[in-house]
């Protein structure tokens, strides 16, 4: 399973991509907001930092204004990826991309019948947003195991990106479930690394061993 960081944050970036543990970020208007900083310069340091796919979204609402936001920034990096709502207006303008061989990942999807229509537009990716729907009491996960069998029934080429992960749950049945990719915030990252009794057995050890040296 690929590893997606999911922030706007570079620092963060930067300093997870050294453990050979970033093969993409997606980023959303909110982690973009959150960085008090521009767009384009925010997105174009990432897709520097990072090879492979970033998602940078669409604000238009409307499939003309999110097709005029998609030419721009699909020209600020070649790993750029158009982020793009699930709607009517989204479906357009992912087909209208797809066409021009322009990458997509479209994002809020919340069940299997949208995953399916947005695989069909073309989109290069499609986001499944687990931890939403466990908020409002759903089980999220089911929703990508529904999308594996789906894409896979049908051979579709769109991967799936586990989205709104909130634990590390939620990594573990993504894999389980056959998500392509998850994408990850970054404070939960070190949660995937950490255990306590690593933790415990270093202490034990290096006791030890300092109990020889005597
Ligand atoms: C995915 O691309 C989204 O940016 C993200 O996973 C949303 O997560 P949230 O529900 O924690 O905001």
């Amino acid at each position: 399973m690929k590893f997606f960081l999911d922030t706007a944050n570079v620092e963060e970036i930067k300093r997870i991509a050294k453990l050979g543990l970033v093969d993409g970020v997606t980023t959303n208007p909110s982690l973009v907001a959150k960085e008090g900083r521009d767009f384009k310069e925010v997105v174009q340091e990432i897709c520097g930092i990072v090879s492979g796919p970033v998602s940078a979204e669409v604000i238009g609402t409307k499939a003309d204004d999110m097709l005029k936001e998609a030419f721009e920034i699909a020209e600020w990096a070649p790993n750029v990826v158009i982020k793009l709502p699930m709607t009517e207006d989204g479906l357009f303008a992912t087909h209208a991309l797809a066409e021009k061989g322009i990458k997509t990942n479209v994002t809020l999807v919340f069940s299997a019948a949208q995953g399916l229509m947005a695989a069909k537009a073309g989109a290069t990716f499609i986001s499944p947003f687990v931890g939403r729907l466990d908020d409002i009491g759903t089980e999220g996960m089911k929703l990508v195991q529904d999308l594996n069998i789906i894409l896979t029934n049908y051979g579709f080429t769109t991967e799936i990106i586990a989205a709104s992960i909130r634990n590390i749950g939620h990594v573990e049945q993504a894999a389980l479930a056959g998500a392509h990719i998850a994408t990850i915030p970054g404070s939960l990252l070190p949660s995937l690394w950490k255990h306590p009794l690593t933790d415990i057995g270093i202490e034990k050890f290096l006791s030890d061993w300092s109990k020889m040296q005597k």
